[in-house]
């Protein structure tokens, strides 16, 4: 049976469920860090998965108002500095992948610290992918190999895209729109795609356990017959 080691979200909906509800957008982000929450807690307590890859903010996410990207940068500082003591009792390590040298030097000193105190947690890593965009992480790594003077293949090539994580099995976007929009290109070559109208902030563990049921009876071939 499949296994769903590997389980990536695009978290869509966030300012959507702020109009709706009559809310700045903002009202939004701060709901949808809470699920973040709930919906790592579940995947910590769950026997097969090993690493949860978060979309957190493109290298799109720039192009939002400067107040709606400004609060986003102090929700992730407020966030990890509070999620801390959750890694640790969650046994959750905390990964990153994105370009982080456009971040303020305080919360890039935040994020390196949080990767620190929890490098030796081994439940689940928890991956959040900030200012990222797999297209640059997949140029940032060719440059990172020739600059080594190695010649990459298939093999060689993940060591040097940002972590080591392994292939996506399952690609999730909540939401309701059906694309990949930049995320983990290269991981991403064989994984199971699922797609929710509900809005992240709605997004509950329930639904998360119905979608690994469905993949777990799907068919992957891999390519082979
Ligand atoms: C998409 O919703 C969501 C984002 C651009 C950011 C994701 C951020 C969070 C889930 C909260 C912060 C996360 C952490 C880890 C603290 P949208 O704003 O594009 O929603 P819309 O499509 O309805 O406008």
């Amino acid at each position: 049976m499949n296994r769903p080691r590997h389980i990536a979200i695009i978290m869509d909906g966030n300012g959507r469920w702020a109009t709706k509800r009559g809310m700045q957008r903002i009202r939004g982000h701060e709901r949808g860090a809470e699920v973040v929450r709930e919906i790592t807690t579940y995947c910590a307590n769950h026997p097969e998965v090993e690493v949860l890859t978060l979309y957190a903010f493109s290298t799109e996410n720039w192009k939002r108002p400067k107040m709606e990207v400004d609060f986003l940068m102090k929700l992730l500082d407020r966030w990890l500095a509070k999620e801390l003591e959750t890694y640790q009792k969650q046994n959750v390590r905390f990964e990153v992948i994105g370009d982080i040298s456009k971040f303020s030097p305080k919360l890039q000193d935040r994020i390196k610290k949080t990767k620190e105190l929890t490098k030796d947690n081994t439940r689940l890593t928890q991956v959040l992918a900030l200012n990222y965009g797999g297209r640059d992480e997949i140029v940032r790594a060719c440059k990172k190999a020739c600059a080594a003077g190695v010649e990459i293949d298939e093999e060689n090539f993940e060591a040097f895209l940002d972590a080591n994580l392994g292939d996506v099995d399952m690609m999730i976007r909540t939401g309701g729109d059906q694309r990949i929009s930049n995320f983990l290109l290269w991981r991403a070559a064989y994984a199971e795609l699922f797609f929710t109208k509900t809005l992240w902030p709605d997004f509950m563990p329930t639904e998360l356990e119905s979608m690994i049921e469905e993949f777990k009876k799907r068919e992957r071939r891999f390519g082979a017959v």
